[in-house]
């Protein structure tokens, strides 16, 4: 690539430091230093002239977004493992390559949502909460006070076992929990046997038996409220539902509603429908301790972000190296 002009590189987001480095050294590189979200005018203006687009899950690149694009734009290369951000069949209708970071997250996802599968059964947060509100003045252990729940001897229901969910499922299974799943497709028998996994052709059925669920599907027209009120509704009282994948899967105000309702004993999410806002009675319900809530930061390791950006970077390298880049994502069929 070095006798050849360094394609043009915007990128939407502030990245880590080495990653942003090396993006200079290889790309004619347009940074966002100051990690302020770029406007729909920004992009739409960017789109026109770049040869590459490197946004990530806050932006929006949808069908009208990628219409706008200039001839010269041929690659959207995602910092990011989910793609429901950007219109797939619309780039690939325009000729426009779209590649993502599979990979490099799944573990550290799986380590936040084991975290979450914890977290309100073993009322970690409130009781982190303790000491800090109450500024170190605690009366002390007593035999029966912050009674949790144990979760060793548990059953988790995975939905969607690919990476992040078998990885889920690998830690699970070493704290004890028996693990059961739903998935498009059941998992080689070697996976299966592995983690003693038992498969769930039907979701419904899944629900209404395990303790806890942790929902690890992408988002897609497919998956958007699989989480239903009546899908919630099916879950025991006291259930638990952790949500480390997308906030679209789960039916948000329905979800509140079972907990308000006691339907389910509460949540652990880190994705929301509405990101970055939060809806004010999930705040509500977590002051009350029914639900721990965290800011979409599953995946903030600060390897792999690196790691990540180094996708990026070899997708590019590839694409404009005249080969079909690594991480290509093609458009769903129908
Ligand atoms: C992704 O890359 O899709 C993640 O949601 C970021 O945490």
């Amino acid at each position: 690539m070095s006798n050849k002009k360094k394609p043009l590189v915007y990128i939407t987001r502030k990245l880590p430091d080495p990653v942003e480095t090396r993006m200079r050294e290889l790309f004619e590189a347009e940074l966002n230093i100051d990690d302020k979200p770029r406007s729909r005018a920004e992009l739409v203006a960017a789109m026109e002239r770049v040869d590459v687009l490197v946004p990530t899950v806050t932006d929006r690149i949808d069908a009208e977004l990628i219409e706008a694009a200039g001839p010269q734009l041929k690659l959207i290369a995602s910092f990011s493992n989910g793609i429901d951000h950007i219109d797939v069949e619309a780039a690939a209708r325009k000729g426009i390559t779209v590649t993502n970071t599979p990979n490099v997250l799944t573990e550290d996802t799986a380590d936040m949502a084991m975290a979450l599968i914890l977290s309100v059964p073993r009322r970690l947060a409130e009781g982190a909460r303790v000491l800090t509100d109450r500024k170190g003045d605690w009366e002390g252990w007593s035999p029966t006070w912050m009674l949790g729940h144990r979760i060793w001897g548990k059953r988790l229901g995975i939905i969607g076992m690919g990476r992040i969910g078998t990885a889920v499922a690998r830690r699970a299974k070493a704290f004890g929990l028996a693990i059961h799943y739903h998935n498009r497709h059941r998992v080689s028998p070697q996976t299966e046997a592995s983690l003693e996994a038992t498969y769930w052709d039907s979701l419904d059925q899944m629900l209404a038996r395990v303790d806890i669920v942790s929902v690890n599907c992408p988002s897609t027209p497919a998956t958007y409220h699989l989480m239903s009120a009546r899908r919630l509704a099916l879950m025991q009282p006291t259930s638990y539902l952790v949500n480390t994948a997308r906030g679209g899967v789960v039916d948000e105000t329905a979800l509140i509603k079972c907990i308000r309702e006691g339907k389910i004993a509460g949540a652990g999410l880190d994705v929301f429908e509405n990101e970055p806002v939060v809806n004010p009675k999930l705040l509500k319900l977590a002051h009350e301790n029914k639900v721990v809530l965290l800011p979409h930061m599953s995946s903030a390791t600060i390897e792999g972000r690196i790691d990540m950006g180094e996708k990026v970077i070899i997708n590019i390298r590839t694409y404009f190296d005249g080969h079909r880049p690594p991480d290509r994502v093609l458009p769903r069929r129908a």
